[in-house]
């Protein structure tokens, strides 16, 4: 990663009043997270559309379950990265300032993040596939699975978006609204091929954004973006974060 190129983003974000970020499973990669995409990523070799899709629940909600219950339980054992660390600090930094992440792990909360808008839910969150009662739930692991609404006594079911489902309208208009209002939009570790989540770095690109990355490697959004910091997160950002002195 070029010195000078990390220094750029440090001196446009030192002038930068509104700034959002948009993050992608690669944020959490080195918390022990895997990603989606790629070598060892949990889509590797896996049916996507029965794992991820409201057909694949219908379909057998024991085997969804155990999927997400093991990522429940993986999750119990990871603690926030120093991009998280970062990332959560400079919410006093900006006079704006919004996190917007395609990720369900509450890692940006753990990590001190007051308002993060989880356009892809949370998987702590639990919803009755029936009546729809909703609720914070951080039991790992269920007694029995699928777990059941003590409402209605419905099939519960993992409060995150499937392939095939729309996104919370209220938390994808405000990162819409967030994204075509900014400053600077900083991208991490996200592939940026899943719509319509990929679509505010277009929203932002066309608002008159610079358009800022960070991935090891280049993504759909690269050609965007006018700096690509090309390494992990965790090393990343705190090194933009150094540079940019005290707020
Ligand atoms: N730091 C920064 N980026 C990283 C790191 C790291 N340490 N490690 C990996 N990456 C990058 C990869 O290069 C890749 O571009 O993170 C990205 C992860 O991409 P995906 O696995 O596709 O994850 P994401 O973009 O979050 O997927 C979007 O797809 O499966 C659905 O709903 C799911 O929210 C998810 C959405």
């Amino acid at each position: 990663m070029p010195e000078d190129d990390v220094a750029r983003v440090a001196e446009l974000l030192r002038g930068a009043g509104k700034v959002v970020v948009f993050t992608g499973a690669g944020v959490s990669a080195e918390s022990g997270v895997p990603t989606f995409r790629g070598a060892g990523g949990l889509w590797e070799g896996r049916p996507v559309e029965q794992l991820a899709s409201p057909q694949g629940f219908v379909a057998d909600p024991v085997v969804v379950w155990e999927f997400y219950q093991q990522r429940r339980a993986n999750l119990t054992r990871v603690k926030p990265n120093p991009a998280h660390e970062v990332l959560a600090r400079w919410q006093y930094r900006f006079t704006s300032y919004t996190i917007a992440t395609q990720n369900v792990d509450g890692l940006h909360q753990a990590a001190g993040a007051q308002h993060v808008l989880e356009l892809h839910g949370s998987i702590w969150v639990i919803r009755c596939s029936a009546c729809g009662r909703a609720r914070v739930d951080r039991t790992v692991p269920f007694p029995a699975l699928p777990p059941r609404c003590e409402t209605c006594g419905g099939i519960e079911r993992p409060g995150v978006v499937w392939f095939g489902e729309s996104l919370p309208e209220e938390v994808l208009d405000a990162a819409t609204a967030a994204a075509g209002s900014c400053d600077v939009l900083v991208v991490v570790g996200t592939s940026a091929v899943v719509y319509p989540a990929a679509g505010l770095v277009h929203v932002a690109s066309a608002a008159g954004a610079t358009v800022v990355e960070v991935n090891p490697e280049a993504s759909a959004i690269s050609h965007i973006a006018q700096h690509s910091l090309r390494g992990p997160a965790g090393a990343v950002l705190p090194t933009v974060d150094s540079l940019l002195g005290e707020a």
